[in-house]
């Protein structure tokens, strides 16, 4: 299948390409270099062995994505593309809407004038809001999301959901994604960050280069094993590798399916630091902060219909992410260049 990958040289979009070459796809990539880095193009071709198609455009930009529609014919589209920092989402809440739901709407447009019938839509966990029940259940109900990113990817989720509806013939997953972590076993590719990290693992491994004192852990008084949040990380390789099962069960012609792209266990934050001093030998050292806004105690996905479904599962557990994402920090200090 020829692949069109938006946000195709982020974090997960670049490892998805990786793994559509390696399953013998091929990728077309859409990037606006907003957060991330043309180098990663290379690191691709150094991986794949051949370089991928790629046009840097912002999927906003309808003009320019029509014409990469034009040149460009592709069986299936994953969307990655979008801003995703919570925090900016909550202080700048137009552009994230503005962004976020132009692109999408673009992106349905041109398929639909094109006759691409495939979607795959990244989503995230975060549509469940402040959970009911874990572990977390696709039927579980869609909230109303904390900060304006999480209320794009719900708002985007009902847009695909009204466009099946109304289109027999668009076949579309929603896959909700956990806390995706982890790099390339190459240490070609990882998490890229720019300034200080939002997320967990960035953070710990910036910690253990050096590059930062000690980790911030954010309350240790939540009702959970230790006193601190609980979390479903999932390697990014096999969340990568969770598209292109997914994309198998589209030319099935589903239409709307949804996924949890989970490991199925959760783990605190704790438990994180201690998994990551033992296989990697360092010490994290970390002060206990107050609770963060906006977080949710434990959050952890049941991943049965995807096994069932797609024939998929999360091989790779903390452990091998703890060693991936060390290994991508120390190759790159300075983040990718
Ligand atoms: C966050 C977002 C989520 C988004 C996801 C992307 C919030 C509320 N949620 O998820 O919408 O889809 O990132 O990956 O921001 N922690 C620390 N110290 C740190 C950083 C994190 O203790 O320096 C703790 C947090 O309190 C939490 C856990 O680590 O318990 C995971 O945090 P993080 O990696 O930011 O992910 P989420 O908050 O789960």
């Amino acid at each position: 299948m020829r692949v069109l990958v938006t946000g195709g040289l982020g974090f997960i979009g670049s490892e998805t390409v990786c793994a559509l070459y390696e399953a013998g796809h091929e990728a077309v990539i859409v990037d606006d270099l907003v957060n991330s880095k043309i180098a990663v193009l290379d690191r691709l071709e150094t991986i794949i062995g051949k370089r991928p198609a790629c046009y840097i455009v912002d999927c906003c930009d309808l003009k320019a994505f029509r014409e990469v529609f034009q040149k460009e014919k592709v069986d299936a589209v994953i969307h990655f593309a979008g801003l995703k920092a919570v925090g900016e989402s909550v202080e700048k809440p137009i552009e994230y809407y503005a962004n976020n739901l132009t692109s999408a709407t673009n992106l349905l447009l041109l398929m639909k004038e094109f006759g691409v019938h495939n979607i795959v839509f990244s989503s995230s966990a975060t549509v469940y809001g402040i959970p009911q029940r874990v572990p977390l259940k696709e039927d579980d109900p869609v909230m109303s999301a904390t900060n304006p990113y999480g209320e794009t990817k719900v708002m985007i989720e009902r847009i695909i959901e009204d466009a099946c509806a109304a289109d027999k013939s668009l076949n579309a997953a929603l896959l909700r994604y956990f806390n995706p972590i982890g790099g390339h076993a190459s240490g070609l590719l990882g998490e890229d960050p720019n300034g200080i990290p939002n997320n967990l693992m960035p953070y710990i491994t910036q910690v253990a280069i050096g590059k930062r004192p000690y980790l911030n852990i954010y309350g240790n008084d939540y009702p959970t094993v230790d006193g601190t949040g609980v979390r479903d990380y999932i390697h990014v390789v096999d969340l990568a590798e969770g598209h292109v099962a997914t994309l198998a069960k589209l030319a099935q012609n589903p239409g709307l399916c949804i996924y949890n792209l989970g490991t199925g266990k959760g783990s605190s934050v704790l438990e994180m630091v201690h998994a990551f001093e033992e296989v990697n030998g360092v010490k994290i050292p970390y002060k206990f902060q107050p609770r963060r806004a906006g977080d949710v105690t434990e959050n952890f996905a049941n991943c049965d219909k995807a096994e069932k479904e797609l024939g998929w599962k999360a091989k790779r557990d903390i452990k091998d992410a703890c060693r991936d994402a060390y290994y991508f920090q120390q190759k790159n200090p300075n983040g990718i260049e």
